[in-house]
């Protein structure tokens, strides 16, 4: 969309989102996975196609529909999403890891179907690769967006995970507000960057949140050229 004859706001640039929950395999008919609906990341994919970028959108579970006319990369576990933002990170401006990645995944998964047997049964969990981390490591010229989903001390975890990820901004979300988090087509968030708070954003549409977020993530990349 462009307004008053000016390029979009994002014309070539190529902007990666995740978005959805990762599935972790149990056995071949069960997995463990989480809420992630996905529309976050959906509508920020969307919002980034408007504004005119390249959009590849790393897909994870979701029951939401994505958005056309961008790329679909489908992933199920928290391997094949860090494997598929990797094969994207070099030539990317923008990394938004809208996408709810299970911190944990069994340790063995099993090939055949897990037979019913005793009264419990253990599952042993091992931690999954931490993705928005290791890319903050690798980081040069991208614009690296995290989210921090939270239900008590939100500013405080939100800024603990920036630092320790390394990113240029981070989404948080205090999940237990009505009208915000998992499943809803709004969200109330703030957005901070290292100094501190960026932007209180009121429950608006998930659409306008990812339109506000790009346009931030846009004016800095200007800003640093
Ligand atoms: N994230 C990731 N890889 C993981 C876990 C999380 O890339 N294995 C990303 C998420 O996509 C999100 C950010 O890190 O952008 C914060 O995720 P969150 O679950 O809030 O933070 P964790 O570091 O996993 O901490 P915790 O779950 O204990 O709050
Ligand atoms: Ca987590």
């Amino acid at each position: 969309i462009s307004r008053q004859g000016q390029a979009p706001l994002l014309q070539g640039k190529k902007v990666v989102v995740t978005a959805g929950g990762t599935i972790e395999r149990i056995d071949p008919v069960r997995y463990i996975t989480n809420d992630s609906s996905g529309k976050m990341g959906f509508a920020i994919a969307a919002a980034a196609r408007d504004l005119g970028a390249d959009v590849k959108l790393v897909m994870g579970n979701t029951q939401a529909k994505p958005p056309e006319n961008v790329e679909l990369i489908p992933v199920q576990s928290a391997q094949d999403m860090y494997e598929a933002v990797t094969r994207e990170w070099d030539d990317a401006d923008i990394v938004v890891k809208a996408a709810a990645v299970a911190d944990y995944r069994p340790k063995e998964v099993y090939t055949e179907k897990i037979k019913k047997k005793g009264d419990t049964l253990s599952l042993e969990l091992v931690k999954n690769i931490d993705i928005l981390e290791t890319l903050g490591k690798q980081k040069t010229h991208q614009f690296l967006i995290g989210f921090a989903a939270e239900t008590q001390s939100v500013e405080m975890y939100a800024r603990e995970k920036l630092e320790r990820k390394n990113c240029d901004l981070i989404v948080a979300n205090d999940v237990t507000r009505t009208g915000a988090g998992f499943g809803t087509d709004t969200n109330a968030v703030h957005i901070y960057d290292r100094e501190g708070l960026v932007e209180e954003l009121p429950v608006i549409a998930k659409d306008d949140v990812a339109h506000r977020l790009l346009r931030i993530a846009a004016e800095r990349i200007a800003g640093r050229n």
